[in-house]
């Protein structure tokens, strides 16, 4: 998909909303080796910004949100909110006080939303189980529908999720986020079941929102386009691992991950066609049951070098505020690079 570009928005303050640190999940481990989803993630989302999360399919995107959203139990790590540490098992009283802090919106807003009941009903519920309502709350399910471009909004309160489309659908997904008032937003794929024409308008409506209510956000993606024009930073993911992250467009624009070039040499281009930066991986996916001991991208890396099975690399300062998960960025392994073909890098 072709973007404008999108214009220049400040990262403003530097309070983090959200801390993550070596955050983990291992999906049915019982006495089994068990799927390692997330391994050990470490990254902060600062008030107002949008940290865009890229990575193929089963990278793990989905199941980092859900771990900071606590629909999933993480297996260990830790997740800070405004700087307090949230507990990692938390329910009741306490799980209820963490969502009016922290919302999601899903990729399929027809399979979120409840078929049999309408629009006011689903939006008034959010207000009811935070104590938020005054009155019936239907002046406030008028206004939030309003907030979110659905005009004349007692028309669509009392219209059933197949009475809309897909982007009506998806702007109810983000009105029933906002009900609660969070701070931090977690829109998974919030485009991506969405008709190409319509993707652009709801991405807009989220940096609206974004900058009226000065709102934080995780958004997860796997259109590169896409992420550079929502997201201040970006972060790259790889078989749970983060392997890049730093400013949004010079993620993009000039990647220094190989699993970061191999996704942008992937990335649909206009003049479809191979360029002269593209690069041929070989080799599949690791098997999260057996991830390697090393680098987890080592197995289809077009510059792979025998250290980079020893360990998993530590994330190297490659430019402001820019890290990078690869070996060809320490100075000790600076020789090889000629060998190993890897001007790319620069
Ligand atoms: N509830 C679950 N039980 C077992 N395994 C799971 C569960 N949820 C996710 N996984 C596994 O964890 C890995 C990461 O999945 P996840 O859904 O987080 O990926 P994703 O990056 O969101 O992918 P996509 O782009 O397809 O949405 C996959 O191997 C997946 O099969
Ligand atoms: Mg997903």
């Amino acid at each position: 998909m072709s973007l404008p570009s999108p214009s220049p928005r400040p990262t403003e303050a530097r309070i983090n909303t959200l801390e993550v640190l070596n955050l983990r999940k291992v999906f049915g481990a019982r006495g089994r080796a068990g799927v390692v989803a997330v391994n050990g993630v470490t990254f902060s989302i600062r008030r107002g910004e949008v940290l865009g999360l890229v990575g193929e399919s089963g990278s793990g995107k989905s199941t980092i949100a859900r771990l900071i959203a606590r629909l999933y139990q993480p297996s260990s790590g830790e997740i800070r909110l405004n700087g307090q540490e949230v507990p990692l098992r938390l329910g009741g009283a306490a799980l209820r006080q963490f969502r009016k802090h922290v919302q999601m919106i899903f990729q399929d807003p027809y399979a979120s939303l409840n078929p049999l009941h309408p629009v006011g009903y689903t939006l008034s519920r959010p207000l009811k189980i935070h104590r938020l309502a005054k009155g019936d709350g239907a002046a406030q399910v008028q206004a939030l529908l309003e907030r979110v471009g659905l005009f004349p909004a007692a028309t669509y309160a009392a219209k059933r999720p197949f009475e809309l489309s897909g982007g009506q659908r998806q702007r109810v997904g983000i009105a029933r986020a906002l009900a609660a008032g969070p701070e931090l937003i977690l829109a998974d794929e919030p485009t991506s079941a969405l008709d190409v024409s319509i993707r652009l308008d709801v991405m807009n409506l989220l940096l609206d929102l974004k900058d009226q209510e000065g709102l934080s956000m995780l958004f997860i993606t796997h259109d590169l386009a896409g992420a550079r024009y929502m997201s201040d930073r970006v972060a790259v993911l790889y078989a749970g691992t983060l392997v890049e992250l730093g400013p949004a467009e010079t993620v993009i624009d000039a990647p220094q991950h190989p699993y970061t070039q191999l996704l942008k040499s992937a990335a649909p281009k206009p003049d479809a066609g191979l360029t002269p930066d593209h690069i041929e991986a070989r080799g599949e996916v690791p098997d999260l049951k057996a991830l390697p001991p090393g680098c987890p991208f080592e197995p289809r890396c077009p510059y792979a070098m025998p250290e980079c099975r020893e360990g998993l690399p530590r994330m190297y300062d490659v430019g402001e505020g820019h890290q990078a998960r690869c070996l060809l960025h320490d100075p000790g392994v600076t020789p090889r690079r000629a060998e190993t073909g890897a001007g790319l890098m620069r």
